[in-house]
């Protein structure tokens, strides 16, 4: 999928960039890492392209294996053998992570998926001219269907945008936002593959209750849920224009959605964001 802003970008070149002919490295291989990976592997980047170092051996060594990427002892291998190099650590330990590779990092394409660190963090913590670009994730980027926040500051040239452009964008929906929504467009994305599973278990228990087997219960909700997003999504439709075509006066569905509205769905969904965002 790719629903992009190409401001910055060349659209040919992007529709060119074969992800075979790209080699990209992680640092640090946890959650978010190897959600990127797949992904990417699931578009078309065979798994030997991917190179990645994290502290575990062991652990590494097993993760890299489930796509067929390569294990390296050591960050400055990693960014060696890669044109485009993650920086997939936790935020706090981004400054200590970078501090032995800073040289090396000049002339590859830095994205970061650090939450928080910003280009202007990476402007003191990385080498003048190191192109660079900080970005938030989440985790459906593994399945192709994420979406990536990109910071609107770069350091990219247009060549090296239209690059990062078509890796993010074989993996989901690339939206370009300033630093200061950075953390607003990512709590909503990134917490909400979870508030999303709290709906189907939610939707699925009431299935439940009236009799659907669980198994079947949960497939139904999802496949709901996916199809009402990709049907909003594709047609651009306001939600509540699409709520309405579905409630008849006086039918079910409007009662359902009045008991919803009586429970506080809407005002729980603010209040859950507020509690992270303060
Ligand atoms: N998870 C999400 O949904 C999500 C969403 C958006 C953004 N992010 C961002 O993604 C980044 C990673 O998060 P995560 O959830 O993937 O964390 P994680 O699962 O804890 O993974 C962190 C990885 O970094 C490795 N590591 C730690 N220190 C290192 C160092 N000095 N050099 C090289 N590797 C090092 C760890 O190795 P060991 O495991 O061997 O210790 C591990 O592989 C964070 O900055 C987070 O803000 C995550």
């Amino acid at each position: 999928m790719a629903e992009t802003d190409m401001s910055k970008t060349d659209e040919q070149t992007v529709a060119r960039t074969d992800l075979a002919t790209v080699r990209v490295g992680f640092i640090g291989y946890g959650h978010m890492a190897q959600a990127v990976a797949l992904g990417l592997v699931h578009a078309g980047m065979p798994g030997g392209n991917i190179r990645a170092c994290a502290m575990t051996w062991d652990k590494l060594v097993a993760t890299t294996a489930s796509i067929g990427a390569i294990p390296c002892h050591d960050a400055r291998e990693v960014v060696e053998a890669s044109d485009v190099v993650f920086i997939a650590v936790k935020p706090q330990v981004v400054d200590t992570a970078c501090a032995s590779i800073v040289d090396a990092l000049v002339g590859k394409v830095v994205v970061s998926v650090a939450w928080g660190i910003t280009y202007d963090d990476y402007e003191d913590i990385l080498m003048s001219g190191t192109a660079h670009v900080s970005t938030v994730p989440n985790i459906p980027v593994c399945v192709d269907e994420g979406v990536w926040a990109v910071e609107d500051r770069d350091s990219l040239d247009p060549g090296q945008a239209a690059l990062v452009q078509a890796l993010l964008s074989a993996t989901g929906l690339v939206v370009r936002v300033p630093a200061a929504l950075l953390n607003a467009v990512g709590t909503v994305t990134g917490c909400g593959p979870a508030f999303a599973a709290m709906i189907v278990e939610a939707f699925g228990d009431a299935a439940v209750k009236h009799g659907v087997p669980r198994a079947l219960s949960y497939k139904l909700v999802e496949q709901m849920l996916g199809g009402t997003s990709k049907m909003l999504l594709e047609s651009g439709q306001h939600p509540a224009a699409l709520k309405d075509a579905v409630c008849s006066p006086g039918g079910t569905t409007i009662r359902g959605v009045a008991k919803l509205e009586e429970c506080g769905m809407r005002s729980a969904a603010i209040q859950a964001i507020d509690e992270i965002l303060g």
